[in-house]
């Protein structure tokens, strides 16, 4: 066993778990955080996808002792209060979702894509982007167009920002 201890959604918290435990079973059963799922057994489904040290992850990939130290976010930390992130709104204004499964780490692979690419994204980059992330029922038609729409929206509001600051 191990003591295990990070920020998660910009709180500390701490936990004991055995060496073998993955990070995205930490964060359902220890800290009761069930927004990110498991869709596999095989690191193919991208459903357990959380951000560590501000990147996307495969949570089902790591080792809750290899995040030791590290700063999380899930699904749950990504809100601002009751303001959804730019990237839920869109999901829910283009309806990126059916049953839901898959939409946790599909919302958490898209921040880190539009973060990664400020200068906005085309459709071609979002496809092959989403090459580790699995839907079963959208045909991910309504999923790129959430992310294209969340790219022009959050591209924008740093135009604005710079704007303000000059
Ligand atoms: S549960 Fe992690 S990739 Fe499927
Ligand atoms: S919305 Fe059902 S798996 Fe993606």
């Amino acid at each position: 066993m191990s003591d295990i201890s990070l920020t998660v959604n910009g709180k500390r918290v701490s936990g004991t778990a055995e060496d073998r435990t993955l990070l995205v079973h930490f964060l359902r059963e220890n800290l009761g955080l069930t927004g990110t799922h498991v869709g596999c057994d095989t690191s193919q489904c991208g459903a357990c996808v959380i951000h560590v040290d501000g990147k996307a992850v495969k949570s089902c990939t790591m080792l809750a002792v290899q995040a030791s130290g590290s700063n999380v976010v899930t699904i749950e930390g990504l809100a601002d209060g009751a303001d959804l992130h730019p990237v839920q709104a869109a999901f829910k204004e283009h309806h990126g979702l059916q049953c839901g499964f898959c939409t946790p780490g599909m919302i958490m692979a898209a921040t880190d894509m539009i973060n990664r690419h400020p200068e906005g994204l085309d459709e071609a980059t979002v496809r092959a982007e989403l090459e580790g992330n699995i839907c079963r029922c959208t045909g991910y038609h309504n999923i790129v167009k959430a992310i294209l729409a969340a790219s022009e929206t959050m591209a924008k509001g740093a135009r604005r920002k710079a704007k303000q600051a000059a």
